[in-house]
């Protein structure tokens, strides 16, 4: 089987990168993370690309074009085929971004459109939402915005703050990301007028990332 070849960009802590990680570990697993890159030097999330033998690399971003070019050239040295954000909290060039268009996915804390940007578990608190969670989508240029892949729903508690929220809407990014990649590397993915069609949308395992009916309930349960 021919892995699809990632190259995974962070900002941070790579929790979601961690979750990939061990994704990949499987045989079966379609991906493999041949590249991860951080725009800042003191992300945690480099130790634990560098604990799982990944190649990584630091590169900074105060000049958009700068990073865009600089990411460019690693991602072809290490042939990489398709990139994720986990947790890459900069905004990429538009070239960058048209470049890799439909071959570049996000995870974001929320159920988009709702809340996007900085602090979506915040905003979510603010808004009294009861439902949240999170969103795996293909990357446009515009902020957090994009075809969406797969979303999770997290019920928000009476009694939650920003930490407790994000805490378990975390816990679901780790199964979702996996499943979306592991659906796009399957090359069940495709994108038509910016609408995502999944080949297969009916089976249960595919049902949670979307929940809607009798698998909403099962997965919402689940991360509470
Ligand atoms: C995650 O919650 C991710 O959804 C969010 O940053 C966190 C990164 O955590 N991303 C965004 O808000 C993107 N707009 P991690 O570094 O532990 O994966």
């Amino acid at each position: 089987m021919e892995r699809l070849r990632v190259g995974v960009l962070i900002s941070g802590r790579g929790s979601n990168l961690q979750a990939l990680i061990e994704a990949c570990r499987d045989p079966d697993y379609p991906a493999e993370i041949v590249l991860v890159i951080s725009n800042r030097a003191q992300a945690p999330g480099l130790a634990r690309a560098d604990a799982a033998g990944i190649p990584h690399a630091i590169v900074g971003h105060r000049e958009r074009h700068a990073f865009a070019a600089q990411a460019e050239a690693l991602l072809r040295e290490h042939r990489v085929d398709f990139i994720c954000l986990a947790g890459f909290m900069r905004i990429l060039d538009a070239g960058f971004v048209q470049a890799w268009r439909d071959r570049m996915v996000n995870i974001h804390p929320s159920l988009l459109p709702a809340f996007q940007g900085l602090h979506a578990q915040r905003q979510a608190l603010a808004a009294g939402v009861r439902f949240t969670g999170c969103t795996v989508h293909f990357v446009r240029a515009e902020l957090d915005c994009g075809p969406i892949i797969g979303q999770a729903v997290v019920p928000v508690r009476p009694d939650d703050d920003e930490e407790r929220l994000s805490a378990r809407i975390l816990e679901v990014e780790h199964r979702l990301y996996p499943l979306a990649l592991r659906l796009i590397a399957e090359k069940r993915v495709t994108v038509t007028a910016d609408r995502v069609d999944i080949e297969g949308w009916r089976s249960p395992e595919i049902a949670a990332l979307n929940p809607v009916g009798p698998a909403a309930g099962r997965f919402a349960r689940t991360s509470v």
